[in-house]
């Protein structure tokens, strides 16, 4: 006879939106083993890091939680009970053995090839330390059971769907080419097939992810390589599915049919996750991008052509090694001139393995400190103001939950910002017309143009902003 008690398995999430999908997959994953999810660290049975490689102090944060992770076992273990402690993510795939070797009380270490296998794995670390860091010939996609809405930690009315995976750019800072290896694409009838199960179970809002989600080049049935745009149109026939995202892009893969595709899907949102990284010609080359800084605002120009409402947010990296202060100016001059309505950015981090690591002239920490001190305060104001500028302006807001107060709900705008209003509860899960009218420091408030309230999500017909085509 087996335990009929469930197991608890608790899965903490550090790094990109990827990880997140990938923690809910796991979970999917070891549901019909009677593993459920709990928000309780110290009662799981099972404890999985799923970690990120991306800057040194991501992976600095996982041993040191490793740390407390063992504390907490031996007081278990003290009082009669026990905890397995897993490490997955790309940590896991860069470091792999060398995790036991650093923090011994780790039972197993498995990269992000592996989750399909998770369940064997669980079994096989009770009987000895385990480490899967292959990167296995089947389709792990195929192997894992269609997510399911009941063992769900991130999924609600809004979901991720990992469309492609690894990356081919090989840019001279990044370490992701080496921990989830080569770019590879799910194929469209995979897709659309979990697209379709999640709006079945509620979702109204999908984010396609993927390292360089727009070089996606997913076989159909026939075999033929369909792009992102095409993709996008596919999804937005869904019935129920009322918005589409995706991230993160390349600026090289902004195909001509992924720019139309912004033309012509409503359903697409105007927000687009467009990094740059740096605004130098020199540096740009020395990060390997394979694009200059005019070849950049010439494409946000044609995209903005196609979609005038549309907003762009970005990633930065200071202090790349070589980095003079005329090329960090280049840097703030090209988020002046191309505008973001939010931005993410970073000190360089030395990944071991990379180009960038080997690289004479690294900058000095002050100098990056005070760098991105200079940049943050520049995107910070332009936030703002876009924010700001979103006044009077009437924008979709998916109702996505109660608000703080009561008679309140929040959901979240094309553009992401958190906003509130009041509106009846029944409205949460439909896309009304909100008319914003004042601006908070995380958040926008607003009303519900009177006489356009919507029923259901799936009226999106009313384009809440003029747009010229
Ligand atoms: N150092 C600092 N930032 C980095 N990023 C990637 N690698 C590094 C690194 N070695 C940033 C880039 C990327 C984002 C996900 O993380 O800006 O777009
Ligand atoms: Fe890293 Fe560059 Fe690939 Fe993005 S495109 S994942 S920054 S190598």
């Amino acid at each position: 006879m087996t335990d009929p008690a469930p197991k608890k398995l608790f899965i903490k999430t550090y790094g990109c939106q990827m990880n997140v999908y990938d923690s809910d997959r796991m979970a999917d994953a070891l549901a019909p083993h009677g593993y459920v999810p709990t928000t309780e660290l110290e009662s799981a049975d099972l404890v999985v890091l799923n970690t990120c490689h991306i800057r040194e102090k991501a992976s600095e944060k996982v041993f040191s939680e490793l740390g407390r992770l063992k504390e907490l076992r031996d007081e278990r273990r003290a009082a009669g009970e026990d905890m397995m402690i897993g490490v997955a993510g790309c940590v896991a795939q860069a470091e792999g053995e060398e995790i036991i070797r650093r923090s011994p009380a780790v039972d197993l270490v498995f990269g992000p090839q592996s989750y399909h296998r998770l369940p064997d794995l669980v079994a096989k670390a009770l009987g000895g330390q385990v480490v899967d860091t292959e990167f296995p010939p089947e389709d792990k996609f195929e192997h894992l059971p269609a997510p399911r809405k009941e063992v769900t930690i991130s999924r609600g009315l809004t979901a991720f769907l990992t469309v492609q995976e690894g990356c081919d750019k090989f840019c001279s800072f990044c370490v992701v080419p080496y921990t989830r290896g080569a770019e590879v694409s799910r194929p469209v009838n995979q897709v659309l097939a979990e697209a379709r199960n999640l709006v079945e179970a509620g979702v109204r809002e999908l984010t396609l992810l993927g390292q360089n989600v727009n070089a996606y080049h997913g076989l159909t049935e026939s075999g033929r390589a369909m792009g992102l745009g095409e993709l996008l149109h596919r999804l937005a026939e869904i019935p129920g599915l009322e918005r589409l995202r995706y991230t993160t892009s390349h600026p090289r893969d902004m195909d001509h049919a992924l720019i139309e595709a912004h033309r012509d899907l409503d359903k697409l949102m105007p927000y687009l996750h467009l990094p740059v990284q740096s605004g130098s010609d020199r540096i740009l080359k020395a990060m390997n991008r394979r694009h200059d800084r005019d070849e950049y605002l010439r494409l946000i120009e044609r995209i903005k052509a196609a979609r005038p409402d549309m907003a762009l947010s970005g990633d930065f990296i200071v202090g790349f090694p070589g980095e003079t202060e005329e090329d960090f100016e280049a840097t703030l001059a090209i988020i002046r001139e191309a505008q973001y309505a939010s931005a993410f950015s970073f000190k360089y981090s030395t990944r071991p393995g990379t180009p960038g690591a080997t690289m004479n002239e690294q900058v000095p920490e002050e100098v990056k400190v005070e760098r991105l001190a200079r940049l943050q305060a520049l995107v910070i104001e332009q936030q703002r103001a876009f924010n700001r500028s979103c006044v009077g302006r009437t924008l979709d807001v998916l109702l996505e939950r109660k608000g703080r107060m009561p008679g309140q709900l929040g959901g979240r705008s094309p553009y992401l910002q958190a906003v509130h209003l009041d509106a009846p509860e029944h409205l949460i899960g439909t896309i009304q017309p909100v008319e914003i009218i004042d601006v908070g420091n995380n958040s926008l408030s607003g009303k519900i143009v009177m006489g356009m309230e919507r029923n259901s999500a799936s009226l999106v017909e009313s384009r809440s902003f003029a747009r010229s085509n």
